[in-house]
């Protein structure tokens, strides 16, 4: 048994969608949850800028004493994930290997399979790279969708504005069996999503994968905390920036009074 928490990080609210599903698949880890809206947003950065703010959120969660690191993020995961892998000893987990091996599992023949995320993940072409390793049949349909974060960051997910813009974006989805919503701000937008593809498509919420995933690993390593339940700690790196966070956080984790702490780096 291991009763550290485990740490979490993402630029803003988007990791919630994270947060929350691991709060379901494994209610008896405390999570402390890094938003840094200081950097925010992480989608039209650098590479080496996304590494650099994700060495430094990795260290902060490690300065407080985590057991594992999540990101709870495309962007970061996309850039950033193999290095922080070779630069730490910490287990580091993010969105694009689980859910990848999760359709791989699936056994679809020729799986047409759309991808749906951040500019920089986007360029990155980290998951069609991951999904045409496992799957050399996929076919893979990638579209960016930049405005969709900062939306999510206004609380703009159901509104008119969101109902058109989702809209947009779906078009280029016509012909396809999976979409992956490779940024995790994205299922907060799921309905809409869902309204405008065709019936048969499978949506994927990656924090959902990613969940059942850590809770395989947790009990295999006998790292699990059986004793306390679900509490979370929530730091932002910039407490006063723009963003509706506290009553986004509560609304969508269905949570009165979280107390928010600010990470000073
Ligand atoms: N939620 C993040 C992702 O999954 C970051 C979005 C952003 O900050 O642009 O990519």
């Amino acid at each position: 048994m291991d009763k550290r928490p485990i740490g979490m990080f993402d630029s803003g609210v988007g990791g919630l969608t994270v947060l929350k599903e691991f709060r379901k698949k494994l209610p008896n880890e405390k999570i402390i949850y890094l938003g840094d809206t200081k950097r925010f947003p992480y989608g039209s950065k650098s590479k080496e800028a996304i590494l650099e703010i994700s060495k430094k959120c990795v260290d902060f969660l490690i300065s407080k004493n985590v057991k594992m690191i999540i990101i709870a993020c495309g962007t970061a995961t996309s850039q950033a994930l193999d290095s922080l892998i070779n630069s730490y000893d910490i287990p580091i987990l993010g969105i694009i290997n689980p859910t990848v091996e999760y359709i791989s599992n699936l056994n679809l023949e020729k799986p047409r399979v759309g991808v749906i995320a951040t500019s920089g993940t986007i360029k990155s072409g980290a998951w069609e790279k991951k999904i045409l390793e496992k799957i050399p049949e996929a076919k893979v349909i990638n579209e960016k969708a930049p405005l969709l974060a900062t939306m999510a960051e206004t609380g703009w997910t159901s509104n008119k504005v969101a109902e058109y813009t989702i809209k947009e974006y779906m078009k280029c989805f016509k012909d396809i069996d999976i979409l992956i919503l490779g940024c995790t701000h994205y299922p907060m937008f799921e309905n809409l999503i869902h309204k405008n593809l065709e019936k048969n498509v499978k949506v994927l919420n990656t924090g959902t994968i990613l969940a059942q995933y850590t809770k395989k690993i947790i009990e295999t390593k006998k790292m699990e905390n059986i004793e306390t339940s679900g509490q979370f700690e929530i730091y932002l790196t910039d407490i006063e920036a723009d963003t509706d966070f506290l009553n986004i956080a509560e609304q969508f984790l269905g949570e009165k009074n979280i107390n928010i702490k600010e990470a000073n780096f």
